[in-house]
C-alpha cells in the first residue's frame, strides 16, 4: 500500500494545479490568480499569473492583524558581540514599514533595485522586508566578496540605492564595509546616488555628505508606509550564485510562487509549526539565509533566530547548544560543515552536558554531501531525527528530502532522501535517457519545475536557457552527478560543471582561473577542488609559468593567492598554487581537472583514452606529492 508521501508526491505531479492551488490557500492575495501555472512559453514557466500579493504583508503584517504582534519574529543572538535583541512582530512592522518609507524618500519605487551589503544583524533582515514592501528588488551581497564581486553585482543589477553596514565582524578582526562599498562603486559601471549606512559602534564610518545617510537618521525621519500590491509574478530578489565563469549568474525569485512554496515546506517538510522557534545557522547572503532565516520562518509565523557568530571559536564549541536551550529552538538548520567543525573541537560532544537541548526536534543538513560520518556523530549526539535534503539556490526550497511533515521515511546515510512533492526529479545520460536506477548521471528536474524555482536570470534571458535548459530538452539541468535507487533515493555525489563547494559555500574554479590567468608570469592554469575534513572541499590552484620567467614560485604563488582573496574575497579560502611544468589535457586541448583532483584526493582513476601525453600524469603527482597532497 502507498504510504502517505507517495498518495501526496504522485498528486503533487498528476494534479500539480490542484496541488499548488490548495497550497496557495495559506498565502493572502489582493487578487487571486486567473491561472495557477502558465507554461505557454516554457521554459519562462509563469506561477499564479494574473494574481497580486505582497511578501512583507504576508511575513509580517499579517500575523499582527490575526493577534500575534506580541510574539517574538525575530531573536538577534551575537555571541561575536555580546549582543542581543528580541524583536515582536508588531516591532518588525513599524521598524519594516518605517525602513520602507527611508528607501521610498530616497526615490526607490516598485520595480528599483536595492543592493543589501550587511552583516548578520536585524537590520538586514528589516532592510530586505522593506524592499518586498515597496516591491522594490533587493539583491543581498555576502560580506565575505571582495570589492571587484560586490561591483560586478552593481553593475548588473543596476540599483537605485545601497543599504550597508559599517562593518562586519569576523573572529578577530573588524571589516569595514565602506571602503570596500567605495572601491566597487569605483569599479561600476553603475553610479548609485545613494547609501544608507547602519553606523554599527564596534567600527563606525565617515559618511560621505550627499550620498550617505545615516540609518538612524533616515528612519526617525520617514513616515510608515503601507505595502505595495505586486503581481505573484513580480521579482521579489535577485541573488548572484557562482556560474562557470567570473560573470556570476543573478537568479531571479518571484513573489507569489516564492510564498507558496515556502509556507508549504515549512509544515510539511521541516514539520514546524507556526510560533516555534527555528534556527536557520546561515547567512542571508546566501540562499539558505534568504528562504530559511528570513522569508519561510516568518511567512510561518514562526520566530526566527539570527545568528552572528561561529559553530566554534564564539567563543567555543557549545554555543550551538547554548542557543537552542536558551531561545528553546525546536529545529536548527545548518551546514555538515559546522557540525564537522564542532566535533573537531568536542569530538565527544561534552559541551552538550552544560545545556538542556530538549527543545529540539530536528536537525536539517544542506549545502554539500553530508558524509555519514558527519551524520551518525549528530545522530548519536543530539539523539533526534538529522535530515539530509538537496538543494540549490536555483530552487530556492529543498528539491530532495525526508518529509517528515508528512511522513518520516527510512533514513540512507548518503542520501537527502527522496524528491520533494512538485519537483519530477530524473537521472539522465548523455543523449537524455533516463540511466538504470543505480547507475550515474546527470540529476535533472523534468519541467515545470515547482514554484519558487527560478523564472529565469536577471538580464539574461539566453543565459537562463544555455546555462540550465539546453542540455537535455523538456529539463533543467541541476550540474549535480548523481544516482537514485530502486527506492527512488537520489544520491548527489558530485557537480557535472566547474563548481566547488567550500565549506557549504558554492565558488566557481573558473572565476578563480580567469584571477590566477591575469598574473603576469602566468601562461596557463587550472584550479580543483581537493578534499577537506572540515570543508569539504578547498580549491587548489595550478600554475604553468611563462618561458624564462625568473621570479620565484613560491613568491607567483603567494601573489596569486593574494589576488584571489583581493578580487573574489577570503570566502575563497584560496589558499594554495602549485607551479607545474604542464598541465594534463586531452587532444582537444582540454585540462582534465577532474583527473588532477581524483590523484590530489588519492583516489584511484581510470587514464582518459583521449589524453595527449599520459606521461603528465606522473609529473603532476610528483607535484602533488611535494606539495603535501597525493596521500604523501
Ligand atoms: N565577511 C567577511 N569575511 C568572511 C565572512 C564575512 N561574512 N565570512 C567568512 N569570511 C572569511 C573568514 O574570516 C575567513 O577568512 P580568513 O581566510 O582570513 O580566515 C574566510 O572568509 C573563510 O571563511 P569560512 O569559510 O567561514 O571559514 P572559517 O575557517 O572562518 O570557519 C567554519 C570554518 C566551518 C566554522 C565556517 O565555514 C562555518 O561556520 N560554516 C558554516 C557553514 C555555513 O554557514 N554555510 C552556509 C550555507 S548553509
Ligand atoms: P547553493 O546554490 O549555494 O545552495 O549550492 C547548491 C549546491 O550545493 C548543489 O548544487 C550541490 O552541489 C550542493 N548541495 C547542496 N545540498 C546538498 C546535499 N544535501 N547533498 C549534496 N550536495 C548538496
Amino acid at each position: 500500500m502507498a504510504g502517505e508521501f507517495d498518495e501526496i508526491y504522485q498528486r503533487s505531479l498528476t494534479d500539480s494545479a490542484g496541488f499548488w492551488s490548495e497550497a496557495a490557500e495559506a498565502i493572502d492575495w489582493s487578487r487571486k490568480w486567473d491561472d495557477v501555472l502558465d507554461d505557454s512559453n516554457s521554459p519562462f514557466n509563469k506561477w499564479f499569473p494574473g494574481a497580486e500579493c505582497n511578501t512583507c504583508y504576508n511575513a509580517v503584517d499579517r500575523h499582527v492583524e490575526a493577534g500575534r504582534g506580541d510574539q517574538n519574529a525575530i531573536i538577534y543572538d551575537s555571541p561575536i558581540t555580546g549582543k542581543q535583541r528580541i524583536i515582536t512582530y508588531r516591532e518588525l512592522q513599524d521598524e519594516v514599514a518605517r525602513c520602507a518609507g527611508a528607501l521610498r524618500n530616497l526615490g526607490v519605487e516598485k520595480g528599483d533595485r536595492v543592493i543589501i551589503y550587511m552583516p548578520m544583524v536585524p537590520q538586514t533582515a528589516v532592510a530586505m522586508l522593506a524592499c518586498a514592501r515597496l516591491g522594490a528588488i533587493h539583491s543581498v551581497v555576502f560580506g565575505g566578496f571582495a570589492p571587484n564581486e560586490l561591483a560586478t553585482r552593481i553593475s548588473d543589477a543596476r540599483p537605485k540605492a545601497i543599504v550597508a553596514a559599517s562593518c562586519g565582524i569576523e573572529p578577530g578582526r573588524i571589516i569595514d564595509y565602506m571602503p570596500i562599498v567605495d572601491e566597487a562603486l569605483s569599479l561600476s559601471s553603475h553610479p548609485v546616488p545613494n547609501v544608507i549606512v547602519l553606523q554599527r559602534e564596534e567600527s563606525p564610518a565617515e559618511l560621505k555628505a550627499g550620498r550617505d545617510h545615516d540609518w538612524e537618521d533616515v528612519m526617525g525621519a520617514s513616515d510608515a508606509v503601507d505595502c505595495v500590491p505586486v503581481k505573484a509574478t513580480d521579482p521579489l530578489y535577485i541573488l548572484y550564485t557562482s556560474g562557470t565563469t567570473g560573470e556570476p549568474k543573478g537568479v531571479v525569485r518571484d513573489n507569489g510562487g516564492h510564498m507558496v512554496a515556502l509556507k508549504w515546506s515549512m509544515k510539511n517538510i521541516y514539520d514546524t509549526e507556526p510560533g516555534e522557534v527555528y534556527w536557520a545557522a546561515s547567512d542571508v547572503g546566501w540562499v539558505v539565509g534568504h528562504s530559511y532565516i528570513v522569508y519561510a520562518p516568518l511567512l510561518h509565523g514562526c520566530t526566527t533566530v539570527l545568528f552572528e557568530g561561529k559553530p566554534v571559536g564564539t567563543p567555543d564549541a557549545g554555543v550551538f547548544w547554548r542557543i537552542i536551550s536558551e531561545h528553546k529552538v525546536s529545529t536548527l538548520f545548518t551546514a555538515p560543515t559546522a557540525f564537522r567543525a564542532i566535533k573537531r573541537e568536542d569530538p565527544d560532544g561534552k559541551l552538550l552536558n552544560d545545556y538542556d537541548i530538549g527543545s529540539l526536534r530536528t536537525l536539517f543538513l544542506a549545502g554539500e554531501r553530508l558524509d555519514p560520518d558527519t551524520l551518525g556523530w549528530a545522530e548519536a549526539h543530539l539523539k533526534v531525527p538529522v535530515i539530509d535534503h538537496w538543494w540549490q539556490t536555483e530552487s530556492g526550497w529543498p528539491i530532495a528530502s525526508n518529509c517528515i511533515g508528512i511522513e518520516k521515511l527510512p533514513v540512507k546515510p548518503g542520501s537527502p532522501t527522496r524528491a520533494v512533492p512538485g519537483y519530477d526529479v530524473r537521472v539522465l545520460d548523455p543523449s537524455g535517457n533516463e540511466v538504470p536506477r543505480g547507475d550515474m548521471g546527470a540529476i535533472c528536474i523534468k519541467l515545470p519545475m515547482p514554484p519558487s524555482c527560478l523564472p529565469t536570470l536577471w538580464n539574461a534571458d539566453q543565459r537562463f536557457v544555455e546555462s540550465y535548459m539546453a542540455e537535455f530538452s523538456g529539463y533543467y539541468e541541476s550540474g549535480d552527478a548523481g544516482y537514485m535507487d530502486d527506492d527512488g533515493y537520489i544520491f548527489v555525489m558530485a557537480r557535472t560543471d566547474d563548481i566547488i563547494n567550500v565549506a557549504g559555500h558554492r565558488l566557481s574554479t573558473g572565476a578563480m582561473e580567469e584571477v590566477l590567468s591575469d598574473h603576469p608570469d602566468v601562461a596557463e592554469c587550472a584550479v580543483i577542488g581537493v578534499d577537506d575534513k572540515l570543508k569539504g572541499q578547498l580549491p587548489l590552484g595550478f600554475l604553468v609559468l611563462n618561458a624564462g620567467v625568473t621570479n620565484d614560485n613560491d613568491a607567483i604563488s603567494r601573489d596569486v593567492v593574494k589576488m584571489v582573496r583581493e578580487r573574489i574575497g577570503p570566502v575563497a579560502a584560496f589558499k594554495s598554487a602549485i607551479v607545474v611544468d604542464r598541465l594534463p589535457k586531452t587532444r582537444s586541448g582540454k585540462i582534465l581537472r577532474g583527473t588532477m583532483a581524483s590523484i590530489a584526493d588519492n583516489k584511484e582513476y581510470k587514464q582518459p583514452a583521449t589524453i595527449d601525453d599520459p606521461a603528465i600524469l606522473s609529473e603532476i603527482e610528483v607535484a602533488l606529492k611535494s606539495a603535501g597532497y597525493a596521500g604523501k
